[in-house]
């Protein structure tokens, strides 16, 4: 294991075996139950004999005392008992003992994070809970992270407005046993944080060249083989969706391949990388425009999953190929109506410009079939509609039958919530074109999430097998904070997509 996280990006973790002395906040779990709330039982029985059984009655005790329910996400913060050497103690809720799970553990250990907000050293018992060190590392870890590169230190510098600056987690044997498991659900939390930064960029920092950059820097430093091709060389390579989608922005596009080479099985991985999505000359409306910021999330996604790929060394080759543009309305910007070529030939007619992400994908999917590969996963913040079906936290999945059932039940298990979705076949007659191969839209707006993947469909090499996954609103939140996820990147679906890679790598010795 040559994973290292990056601290820079979140509270530094630690496995411990006893409270260290100048620990400031204890963070436990409750229970909800009928006969009120119980104090968690751990799994790890090492783990609960540090909390001596008086202490522990008298922490119960206090909890009821000040209406702490367990409820699922509940916070309640009291001072320490007698007997116990911290500061204060923070209880959060994990809901009823049958609905505990990797997911309910890591959206409590996020709600705890956020809280901790001016603490220097945390410790908790949720590690004890079976199964509980990886989610609670990675619930901490999510939950206490910030974006404040573009705030100046008077506006963030207060130490009472920092994230907890770490946090101890309680286990039995900190030497040796769950080493592993701790830093490789780190990794993934610390990719997740990643794709989140690059997502809160704004677009006035992050446009194609400087994305490419930016993802040649990260890929290089865990040592990918990076390809970038600029505006002459997709040119020359015949790249027409790349180019028509970011012909009308002053910012070139880009096209960034990054391969991981760690075995014989070959997965593509493929994200939307649109900087920001005006519409083109099929202009938005100006409310809420501002979020077309996070049109580049698929991106995020695939380059830091394809770096998390190599940092666990996983035994599969990962090849990911990212368009990126901006779609902006000028003078020089493509026109509905007018006829694209596409990577590979295939003919477009662009009847609306705001349907940019589809072009930009066939180019480099395409592409990316040139490759090979056994399984391709396309990641785009892709249609409305995926909002308008499944909501705000729900991707939809499409692609071929078997593995698209696949994906989504690994994003299940991920607490991703990946859903699949039919590709119904009359939705293709709708995309034909009076002049091209293909039209970018259909006629109508039924089944517009549906529509997008059929288009996609068109490009995706025959016998390979295909996810597509339209994550437009499970990858940026514009609510409030719940769980381990704050306002804006979510990092969603940078944990299916390692999953997913994972699993592909053990498939063999399933056999
Ligand atoms: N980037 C948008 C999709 C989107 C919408 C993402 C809201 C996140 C939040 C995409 O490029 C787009 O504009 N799609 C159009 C397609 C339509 C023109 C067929 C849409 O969904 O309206
Ligand atoms: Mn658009
Ligand atoms: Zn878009």
């Amino acid at each position: 294991m040559t994973a290292v996280a990056d601290r820079s990006l979140g509270p530094d973790l630690d496995l411990v075996d006893t409270i260290s002395a100048d620990t400031d906040v204890l963070v436990i779990g409750l229970v909800s139950g009928d006969d009120g709330p119980t104090i968690a039982t751990l799994e790890d029985e090492f783990v609960d004999n540090i909390l001596a059984p008086e202490v522990r009655a008298a922490l119960q005790e206090q909890l009821r005392a000040v209406g702490a329910k367990g409820k699922a996400e509940e916070l309640t913060r009291i001072p320490a008992p007698t007997g116990l050497d911290v500061k204060s103690v923070l209880a959060v809720g994990l809901g009823a003992a049958d609905k505990i799970d990797a997911e309910q553990i890591r959206r409590s250990a996020g709600v705890a994070g956020r809280a901790l907000t001016g603490v220097g050293l945390a410790v908790t018992t949720l590690s004890g809970l079976e199964g509980g060190i990886g989610p609670t590392a990675e619930g901490f870890f999510l939950g206490a992270y910030t974006f404040t590169a573009f705030k100046s230190e008077s506006a963030d510098g207060k130490p009472d407005e920092q994230p907890v600056h770490k946090v101890e987690l309680l286990v039995g044997d900190p030497s040796v046993s769950y080493r592993k498991g701790f830093n490789h659900d780190w990794v993934i939390a610390e990719s997740i944080a990643t794709a989140r930064d690059f997502v809160n960029t704004p677009p006035s920092h992050l446009y194609p060249a400087e994305f490419a950059t930016r993802a040649k820097a990260l890929a290089e430093a865990a040592g990918l083989q990076v390809e970038v091709l600029d505006e002459q060389a997709l040119a020359d390579g015949g790249y027409g969706g790349v180019l028509g989608v970011g012909k009308g922005s002053s910012r070139q596009p880009r096209l960034v391949r990054l391969t991981y080479n760690g075995g014989a099985k070959k997965v593509a991985l493929i994200g939307k990388g649109i900087t920001f999505d005006t519409g083109g000359i099929s202009i938005k409306p100006a409310a809420n425009m501002e979020n077309m910021t996070s049109d580049m999330a698929g991106a995020a996604a695939v380059i830091a999953a394809t770096v998390a790929a190599a940092k666990l060394e996983l035994p599969v080759t990962v090849i990911a190929t990212v368009p990126m543009a901006e779609n902006m309305p000028s003078a020089t910007a493509q026109r509905p109506g007018d006829v694209l070529t596409q990577y590979g030939g295939k003919t477009v007619e662009v009847l609306n410009t705001d349907a940019e992400g589809r072009l930009i994908l066939a180019d480099a999917i395409v592409r990316a079939g040139e490759d090979d590969p056994e399984y391709l996963i396309d990641v785009a913040t892709l249609t409305g509609a995926q909002m308008v079906a499944l909501g705000t936290r729900t991707p939809g999945v499409m692609g071929t039958d078997d593995f698209r059932d696949r994906v989504a039940r690994l994003s299940r298990l991920a607490g991703e919530n990946g859903w699949a979705m039919p590709l119904p076949t009359e939705l293709r007659a709708d995309l034909n074109s009076k002049v091209a191969d293909l039209a970018n839209v259909a006629s109508h707006r039924w089944g517009g999430m549906l529509s997008a993947a059929i288009f996609l469909k068109e490009f995706v090499p025959e016998g390979v097998q295909w996810a597509h996954l339209d994550v437009a609103g499970p990858a940026y939140n514009t609510g409030g904070p719940f769980g381990y996820i704050g306002k804006g990147g979510t990092g969603v679906p940078v944990r299916t997509l390692v999953s997913v890679i994972e699993d592909i790598a053990h498939e063999d010795a399933a056999e």
